[in-house]
Protein backbone atom coordinates (compact mmCIF):
# COMPACT_ATOMS: atom_id res chain seq x y z
CA UNK A 1 0.00 0.00 0.00
CA UNK A 2 1.54 2.78 -0.90
CA UNK A 3 1.75 6.46 1.45
CA UNK A 4 -0.83 8.40 -0.13
CA UNK A 5 -3.87 6.10 1.14
CA UNK A 6 -4.49 5.82 4.69
CA UNK A 7 -5.36 3.47 7.16
CA UNK A 8 -8.91 4.23 8.45
CA UNK A 9 -8.50 3.88 12.17
CA UNK A 10 -11.78 4.46 13.15
CA UNK A 11 -12.29 7.42 10.75
CA UNK A 12 -13.61 7.73 7.18
CA UNK A 13 -14.43 11.22 6.32
CA UNK A 14 -12.27 12.13 3.31
CA UNK A 15 -10.49 9.09 2.80
CA UNK A 16 -10.12 7.29 0.01
CA UNK A 17 -11.27 3.24 0.10
CA UNK A 18 -9.22 1.17 -2.61
CA UNK A 19 -8.00 -1.74 -0.55
CA UNK A 20 -8.89 -3.90 2.49
CA UNK A 21 -5.57 -3.24 4.01
CA UNK A 22 -6.46 0.19 5.16
CA UNK A 23 -9.14 -1.30 7.48
CA UNK A 24 -6.89 -1.83 11.32
CA UNK A 25 -10.02 -3.35 13.26
CA UNK A 26 -13.31 -5.23 12.95
CA UNK A 27 -14.78 -2.25 14.90
CA UNK A 28 -14.45 -0.30 11.54
CA UNK A 29 -16.92 -3.40 10.10
CA UNK A 30 -18.86 -3.36 12.89
CA UNK A 31 -19.92 0.66 11.88
CA UNK A 32 -20.27 0.30 8.40
CA UNK A 33 -22.11 -2.51 8.67
CA UNK A 34 -24.30 -0.56 11.57
CA UNK A 35 -24.67 1.92 8.86
CA UNK A 36 -25.74 -0.89 6.25
CA UNK A 37 -28.76 -1.90 8.29
CA UNK A 38 -29.83 1.76 8.17
CA UNK A 39 -29.67 2.34 4.73
CA UNK A 40 -31.66 -0.91 4.09
CA UNK A 41 -34.31 1.06 6.25
CA UNK A 42 -34.03 3.47 3.93
CA UNK A 43 -34.17 1.50 0.50
CA UNK A 44 -37.58 -1.03 2.24
CA UNK A 45 -39.58 1.91 3.59
CA UNK A 46 -39.07 3.40 0.38
CA UNK A 47 -38.24 6.31 1.79
CA UNK A 48 -35.15 8.13 -0.07
CA UNK A 49 -33.00 9.87 2.25
CA UNK A 50 -31.45 14.10 1.78
CA UNK A 51 -28.02 12.67 4.04
CA UNK A 52 -26.49 13.31 0.48
CA UNK A 53 -28.50 16.24 -0.67
CA UNK A 54 -25.86 18.69 -2.00
CA UNK A 55 -23.00 16.38 -2.78
CA UNK A 56 -21.76 14.84 -6.13
CA UNK A 57 -21.07 11.36 -7.11
CA UNK A 58 -19.21 10.78 -10.35
CA UNK A 59 -18.57 7.47 -11.51
CA UNK A 60 -15.57 6.66 -14.01
CA UNK A 61 -15.71 2.91 -15.21
CA UNK A 62 -13.42 1.61 -17.73
CA UNK A 63 -14.65 -1.80 -17.76
CA UNK A 64 -17.84 -3.27 -18.21
CA UNK A 65 -20.12 -3.86 -15.18
CA UNK A 66 -23.97 -4.65 -14.09
CA UNK A 67 -23.93 -5.04 -10.08
CA UNK A 68 -21.28 -2.62 -9.37
CA UNK A 69 -22.45 0.22 -11.46
CA UNK A 70 -26.09 0.10 -10.86
CA UNK A 71 -25.52 -0.37 -7.46
CA UNK A 72 -23.06 2.71 -6.16
CA UNK A 73 -25.52 4.67 -8.86
CA UNK A 74 -28.38 4.26 -7.40
CA UNK A 75 -26.88 4.27 -3.41
CA UNK A 76 -26.13 7.78 -4.10
CA UNK A 77 -29.42 8.12 -5.21
CA UNK A 78 -31.46 7.23 -2.27
CA UNK A 79 -28.89 9.26 -0.23
CA UNK A 80 -30.41 12.29 -2.79
CA UNK A 81 -26.35 13.37 -4.22
CA UNK A 82 -26.28 14.49 -7.67
CA UNK A 83 -24.75 11.56 -10.31
CA UNK A 84 -22.44 11.64 -12.83
CA UNK A 85 -22.32 8.43 -14.01
CA UNK A 86 -19.70 7.14 -16.84
CA UNK A 87 -19.46 4.10 -18.24
CA UNK A 88 -17.26 3.26 -21.43
CA UNK A 89 -14.29 4.92 -20.37
CA UNK A 90 -11.81 3.72 -22.74
CA UNK A 91 -14.11 3.64 -25.63
CA UNK A 92 -16.13 7.02 -25.42
CA UNK A 93 -13.95 9.63 -23.15
CA UNK A 94 -10.26 11.03 -23.79
CA UNK A 95 -8.28 8.18 -22.58
CA UNK A 96 -9.03 6.95 -26.53
CA UNK A 97 -7.16 10.30 -27.18
CA UNK A 98 -4.41 9.35 -24.97
CA UNK A 99 -5.20 10.96 -21.69
CA UNK A 100 -4.04 9.39 -18.62
CA UNK A 101 -5.61 8.43 -15.24
CA UNK A 102 -3.88 11.83 -13.46
CA UNK A 103 -5.47 14.32 -15.72
CA UNK A 104 -8.80 12.46 -15.90
CA UNK A 105 -9.64 12.35 -12.12
CA UNK A 106 -8.56 16.16 -11.93
CA UNK A 107 -10.80 17.04 -14.83
CA UNK A 108 -13.87 15.39 -13.76
CA UNK A 109 -13.57 17.06 -10.19
CA UNK A 110 -13.31 20.25 -12.73
CA UNK A 111 -15.84 19.68 -14.81
CA UNK A 112 -18.32 18.31 -12.20
CA UNK A 113 -17.55 19.36 -9.14
CA UNK A 114 -17.87 16.08 -7.64
CA UNK A 115 -17.32 15.56 -3.90
CA UNK A 116 -16.51 11.72 -4.40
CA UNK A 117 -15.45 9.35 -7.34
CA UNK A 118 -16.24 5.88 -8.01
CA UNK A 119 -13.57 4.19 -10.21
CA UNK A 120 -12.61 0.94 -11.83
CA UNK A 121 -10.12 0.39 -14.09
CA UNK A 122 -8.15 -3.22 -15.60
CA UNK A 123 -4.67 -2.08 -13.78
CA UNK A 124 -3.97 -3.01 -10.26
CA UNK A 125 -2.16 0.57 -9.52
CA UNK A 126 -5.11 2.18 -11.09
CA UNK A 127 -6.66 3.37 -7.82
CA UNK A 128 -3.31 4.31 -6.31
CA UNK A 129 -2.71 6.75 -9.07
CA UNK A 130 -5.90 8.39 -9.01
CA UNK A 131 -6.00 8.79 -5.12
CA UNK A 132 -2.34 10.58 -5.54
CA UNK A 133 -3.79 12.77 -7.80
CA UNK A 134 -7.36 13.30 -7.75
CA UNK A 135 -8.35 16.29 -5.27
CA UNK A 136 -11.32 14.40 -3.49
CA UNK A 137 -11.78 10.97 -2.51
CA UNK A 138 -11.49 7.53 -4.61
CA UNK A 139 -13.33 4.37 -4.00
CA UNK A 140 -12.79 1.52 -5.73
CA UNK A 141 -15.16 -0.34 -8.00
CA UNK A 142 -12.18 -3.25 -8.75
CA UNK A 143 -8.59 -2.95 -9.92
CA UNK A 144 -7.11 -5.34 -12.05
CA UNK A 145 -6.62 -8.82 -10.87
CA UNK A 146 -5.95 -6.94 -7.18
CA UNK A 147 -8.91 -5.66 -5.10
CA UNK A 148 -12.04 -5.34 -5.11
CA UNK A 149 -12.85 -3.57 -1.84
CA UNK A 150 -16.55 -2.82 -1.73
CA UNK A 151 -17.03 -6.60 -3.18
CA UNK A 152 -15.74 -7.70 0.02
CA UNK A 153 -17.58 -5.79 2.44
CA UNK A 154 -20.83 -6.60 0.89
CA UNK A 155 -19.96 -10.33 0.79
CA UNK A 156 -19.30 -10.60 4.15
CA UNK A 157 -22.52 -8.07 5.10
CA UNK A 158 -24.14 -11.49 3.55
CA UNK A 159 -22.62 -14.03 5.86
CA UNK A 160 -23.28 -11.99 8.72
CA UNK A 161 -26.76 -11.85 7.33
CA UNK A 162 -27.54 -15.22 6.31
CA UNK A 163 -25.14 -17.47 8.93
CA UNK A 164 -25.58 -15.08 11.53
CA UNK A 165 -21.99 -15.58 12.25
CA UNK A 166 -18.80 -13.55 10.89
CA UNK A 167 -16.01 -15.79 12.86
CA UNK A 168 -15.04 -19.48 12.94
CA UNK A 169 -15.83 -19.92 9.27
CA UNK A 170 -14.93 -22.57 6.82
CA UNK A 171 -14.12 -21.05 3.33
CA UNK A 172 -13.95 -22.57 0.13
CA UNK A 173 -13.08 -20.02 -2.84
CA UNK A 174 -13.72 -21.85 -6.34
CA UNK A 175 -12.63 -20.86 -9.32
CA UNK A 176 -10.25 -18.36 -11.03
CA UNK A 177 -8.43 -17.63 -7.42
CA UNK A 178 -5.21 -15.85 -10.16
CA UNK A 179 -7.44 -13.38 -11.91
CA UNK A 180 -10.50 -12.64 -9.50
CA UNK A 181 -10.25 -9.84 -7.44
CA UNK A 182 -13.03 -10.59 -5.25
CA UNK A 183 -12.10 -13.88 -3.43
CA UNK A 184 -8.60 -11.65 -3.11
CA UNK A 185 -10.14 -8.55 -1.26
CA UNK A 186 -12.78 -11.06 0.88
CA UNK A 187 -10.04 -13.20 1.72
CA UNK A 188 -8.02 -9.96 3.34
CA UNK A 189 -11.32 -9.49 5.34
CA UNK A 190 -12.04 -12.74 6.70
CA UNK A 191 -8.27 -12.51 7.95
CA UNK A 192 -9.45 -9.61 10.00
CA UNK A 193 -12.32 -10.48 11.21
CA UNK A 194 -11.87 -14.52 12.00
CA UNK A 195 -8.89 -15.46 13.70
CA UNK A 196 -10.30 -19.20 13.61
CA UNK A 197 -10.51 -18.96 9.93
CA UNK A 198 -9.75 -21.87 7.43
CA UNK A 199 -9.95 -21.46 3.89
CA UNK A 200 -10.41 -23.99 1.12
CA UNK A 201 -8.50 -22.89 -1.93
CA UNK A 202 -9.77 -24.93 -4.67
CA UNK A 203 -8.46 -24.44 -8.13
CA UNK A 204 -7.71 -25.66 -11.30
CA UNK A 205 -3.69 -25.59 -11.04
CA UNK A 206 -3.04 -22.62 -13.47
CA UNK A 207 -5.40 -20.50 -11.61
CA UNK A 208 -3.98 -20.99 -7.99
CA UNK A 209 -3.99 -17.67 -5.57
CA UNK A 210 -0.85 -15.66 -5.23
CA UNK A 211 1.91 -17.14 -3.58
CA UNK A 212 2.03 -14.14 -1.41
CA UNK A 213 -1.05 -13.92 -0.23
CA UNK A 214 -1.31 -17.34 0.76
CA UNK A 215 2.20 -17.17 2.32
CA UNK A 216 0.81 -13.68 3.99
CA UNK A 217 -2.79 -15.50 5.42
CA UNK A 218 -0.56 -18.57 6.95
CA UNK A 219 1.45 -16.23 8.78
CA UNK A 220 -1.24 -14.86 10.35
CA UNK A 221 -2.34 -17.96 11.19
CA UNK A 222 -5.26 -19.34 9.04
CA UNK A 223 -5.16 -22.83 8.13
CA UNK A 224 -5.14 -23.11 4.37
CA UNK A 225 -5.55 -26.27 2.14
CA UNK A 226 -5.21 -26.10 -1.86
CA UNK A 227 -6.12 -28.68 -3.65
CA UNK A 228 -8.16 -28.91 -6.96
CA UNK A 229 -10.68 -31.66 -5.40
CA UNK A 230 -13.62 -29.76 -4.58
CA UNK A 231 -15.75 -32.96 -2.80
CA UNK A 232 -12.68 -33.38 -0.42
CA UNK A 233 -13.67 -30.22 0.94
CA UNK A 234 -16.98 -29.33 0.52
CA UNK A 235 -18.63 -31.17 3.26
CA UNK A 236 -16.55 -29.21 5.72
CA UNK A 237 -17.80 -25.77 4.11
CA UNK A 238 -19.61 -22.72 5.65
CA UNK A 239 -19.52 -21.09 2.76
CA UNK A 240 -18.54 -22.06 -1.04
CA UNK A 241 -17.77 -18.75 -2.42
CA UNK A 242 -17.90 -19.77 -6.67
CA UNK A 243 -16.12 -17.41 -9.26
CA UNK A 244 -16.11 -17.14 -13.08
CA UNK A 245 -13.37 -18.50 -14.86
CA UNK A 246 -12.23 -14.81 -16.06
CA UNK A 247 -11.23 -15.09 -20.41
CA UNK A 248 -10.50 -11.66 -20.88
CA UNK A 249 -7.56 -11.98 -18.82
CA UNK A 250 -6.40 -15.51 -20.67
CA UNK A 251 -7.39 -13.50 -24.20
CA UNK A 252 -4.93 -10.89 -23.23
CA UNK A 253 -1.98 -12.90 -22.50
CA UNK A 254 -2.95 -14.69 -25.77
CA UNK A 255 -4.25 -17.96 -23.54
CA UNK A 256 -7.36 -18.79 -25.26
CA UNK A 257 -6.17 -22.54 -25.39
CA UNK A 258 -5.34 -23.11 -21.63
CA UNK A 259 -9.22 -21.07 -21.19
CA UNK A 260 -10.71 -23.77 -22.91
CA UNK A 261 -9.47 -26.48 -21.27
CA UNK A 262 -10.37 -25.05 -17.42
CA UNK A 263 -13.46 -22.93 -18.43
CA UNK A 264 -15.82 -25.98 -16.99
CA UNK A 265 -13.83 -27.24 -14.55
CA UNK A 266 -15.77 -26.26 -11.31
CA UNK A 267 -19.21 -25.98 -12.76
CA UNK A 268 -21.98 -26.66 -9.86
CA UNK A 269 -24.90 -27.88 -10.15
CA UNK A 270 -27.62 -29.84 -7.53
CA UNK A 271 -25.55 -32.98 -7.59
CA UNK A 272 -22.43 -31.22 -6.86
CA UNK A 273 -23.76 -30.27 -4.07
CA UNK A 274 -25.12 -33.44 -2.89
CA UNK A 275 -21.88 -33.62 -0.02
CA UNK A 276 -22.86 -29.90 1.41
CA UNK A 277 -23.88 -29.16 4.70
CA UNK A 278 -27.56 -28.11 5.18
CA UNK A 279 -26.62 -24.90 6.69
CA UNK A 280 -24.56 -23.39 4.72
CA UNK A 281 -24.42 -20.60 1.56
CA UNK A 282 -23.53 -20.47 -1.71
CA UNK A 283 -22.43 -17.40 -3.01
CA UNK A 284 -20.91 -15.73 -6.01
CA UNK A 285 -19.74 -12.21 -7.02
CA UNK A 286 -21.53 -12.42 -10.46
CA UNK A 287 -21.67 -12.29 -13.47
CA UNK A 288 -21.70 -16.46 -13.73
CA UNK A 289 -20.93 -17.31 -16.89
CA UNK A 290 -22.06 -20.94 -16.50
CA UNK A 291 -20.68 -21.93 -13.37
CA UNK A 292 -23.83 -22.66 -11.38
CA UNK A 293 -26.66 -24.03 -13.09
CA UNK A 294 -29.91 -22.19 -13.15
CA UNK A 295 -31.35 -25.57 -11.25
CA UNK A 296 -29.35 -24.12 -7.60
CA UNK A 297 -30.99 -21.08 -7.60
CA UNK A 298 -33.75 -22.17 -5.71
CA UNK A 299 -31.86 -24.41 -3.21
CA UNK A 300 -32.16 -21.97 0.28
CA UNK A 301 -28.46 -22.25 0.24
CA UNK A 302 -28.58 -20.11 -2.94
CA UNK A 303 -27.62 -16.55 -1.67
CA UNK A 304 -26.02 -15.42 -4.38
CA UNK A 305 -29.14 -13.51 -5.86
CA UNK A 306 -30.24 -10.97 -2.63
CA UNK A 307 -26.12 -10.65 -2.16
CA UNK A 308 -26.57 -8.21 -5.28
CA UNK A 309 -28.96 -6.09 -2.82
CA UNK A 310 -26.40 -5.69 0.23
CA UNK A 311 -24.19 -4.14 -2.61
CA UNK A 312 -26.96 -1.36 -2.82
CA UNK A 313 -26.67 -0.77 1.28
CA UNK A 314 -23.30 -1.21 2.19
CA UNK A 315 -21.95 1.19 -0.74
CA UNK A 316 -24.69 3.39 0.45
CA UNK A 317 -23.35 3.41 3.85
CA UNK A 318 -19.63 3.98 2.65
CA UNK A 319 -20.46 6.71 0.84
CA UNK A 320 -22.31 7.87 4.22
CA UNK A 321 -19.24 7.81 6.05
CA UNK A 322 -16.65 9.17 3.51
CA UNK A 323 -18.47 12.20 2.63
CA UNK A 324 -20.34 12.95 6.29
CA UNK A 325 -18.22 10.73 8.70
CA UNK A 326 -19.91 9.45 11.70
CA UNK A 327 -22.40 11.93 12.51
C1 LIG B 1 -16.64 -9.17 -10.33
C2 LIG B 1 -15.55 -8.20 -10.76
O1 LIG B 1 -15.77 -7.30 -11.57
O2 LIG B 1 -14.47 -8.36 -10.21
N1 LIG B 1 -17.92 -8.72 -10.48
C3 LIG B 1 -18.50 -7.86 -9.55
O3 LIG B 1 -18.06 -6.75 -9.37
N2 LIG B 1 -19.55 -8.29 -8.86
C4 LIG B 1 -16.41 -10.57 -10.73
C5 LIG B 1 -16.16 -10.96 -12.16
O4 LIG B 1 -16.04 -10.14 -13.04
O5 LIG B 1 -16.08 -12.17 -12.39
Amino acid sequence: MSDTVKKFNNHFKGKSFISIDQLTSPAEIRKIFKEARRMEKIVLKRKPSKLLSGYCVAELFYQPSTRTFTSFLAAAEWLGALTIPIHGMSSYSSVVKGETIEDTVRSVHQTTAADLIVMRHPDNDSTEIAVKYSYVPIISGGAGTKEHPTQAILDLYTIEKTLGRTKNLKVVFLGDLKYGRTIKSLGKLLVLVDKKLQLFLVSPKILKMPRELVHEWQEKGVKIVETDDLQKVLPEADVLYVTRIQKEWFEKEGKLDQYEKVKHAFDINLKTLKKARKKMIIMHPLPRVGEIAYEVDNDPRAVYLPQMRAGLYTRMALMKLILLGDK
